[in-house]
């Protein structure tokens, strides 16, 4: 489906059922298919919605230069367009930073958070030269480049040698992504603010979720944000690196189910 919000159309997922509205916000390079495990399998429990970002997957990009305060807006035009008033927010990895956003300005709306192998930190001054290299790779070489050299932090290496069907959902989700999405995504990552002042400041119920196995933002990171935010729970997902609910599908939404119990 796809709606026209701020200038541009954007492709989403709506399973359009009862329950609690539980917006999906996807992480970097990826797209709404990320969330396909969820999408199928929360349908009964929650009104499941799955948008593209701006310039992602079926998305359209308009010109301008992003911020994680545009991911942010457009989404919230998005629930308005769908007439949603509340909902749980889910982010993983850049999905979380936008999450973070989201919540500083329209903190009424977030009826719970969903944090996934995310952090609250900003780049670090090699983080932000790693974005810079990034941008130059991808525009040599294109999209898939930046992919490949992700690829491995993404999966466990046991489900990437042995689940040829997720490791190539995985690849080829990142390698069909324009290189303007990219690289302004990138420069949304590089520049965004630093959300841990945001953690003391967080009411809403939240859900920590993290890959065991994650190595690109690791176990340590979601373990300072459930002690900062107040009612935190984390959940480890056994045998999951970072893009957890791809990995480990059953375990994620299992911890899904139990949280959105609270929030319903
Ligand atoms: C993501 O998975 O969204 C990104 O890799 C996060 C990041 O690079 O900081």
């Amino acid at each position: 489906m796809k709606v026209k919000v701020r200038g541009f159309e954007m492709a989403y997922d709506d399973t359009n059922g009862s329950g609690v509205p539980l917006l999906l916000i996807h992480g970097f390079p990826l797209d709404r298919t990320l969330w396909a495990a969820q999408v199928r399998g929360l349908a009964d429990v929650a009104r499941v919605i799955a948008p593209d970002l701006r310039g992602f997957g079926e998305s359209g990009m308009p010109t301008g230069s992003v911020t994680m305060d545009t991911y942010a807006d457009d989404l919230r035009g998005l629930l308005d367009a769908l007439g949603v008033k509340n909902a749980v927010v889910a982010g993983l990895s850049m999905g979380g930073y936008i999450a973070f956003a989201f919540y500083r300005k329209n903190a009424a709306r977030v009826r719970g958070l969903i944090l996934a192998d995310t952090k609250a930190g900003p780049d670090s001054p090699e983080g932000k030269k790693g974005r810079d290299d990034n941008i130059a790779l991808a525009r040599a070489q294109g999209a898939g480049a930046v992919g490949d050299k992700m690829m491995p932090k993404m999966l466990t290496p046991k489900t990437a040698a042995e689940r040829a069907d997720i490791a190539n959902a995985a690849r080829a989700m990142m390698a069909r992504q324009s290189v303007a999405a990219v690289v302004s995504a990138l420069e949304a990552m590089r520049d965004r603010p630093d959300s841990t002042p945001t953690l003391a400041e967080i009411k809403a119920p939240t859900l920590v979720v993290t890959g065991a196995e994650d190595t690109l933002i690791p176990p340590k990171e979601a373990e300072a944000m459930r002690d900062a935010i107040r009612g935190a729970r984390l959940v480890s997902i056994p045998g999951a690196a970072h893009l957890a609910n791809l990995d480990q599908p059953d375990t994620f939404n299992a911890a899904v189910r139990e949280f959105l119990k609270l929030v319903a």
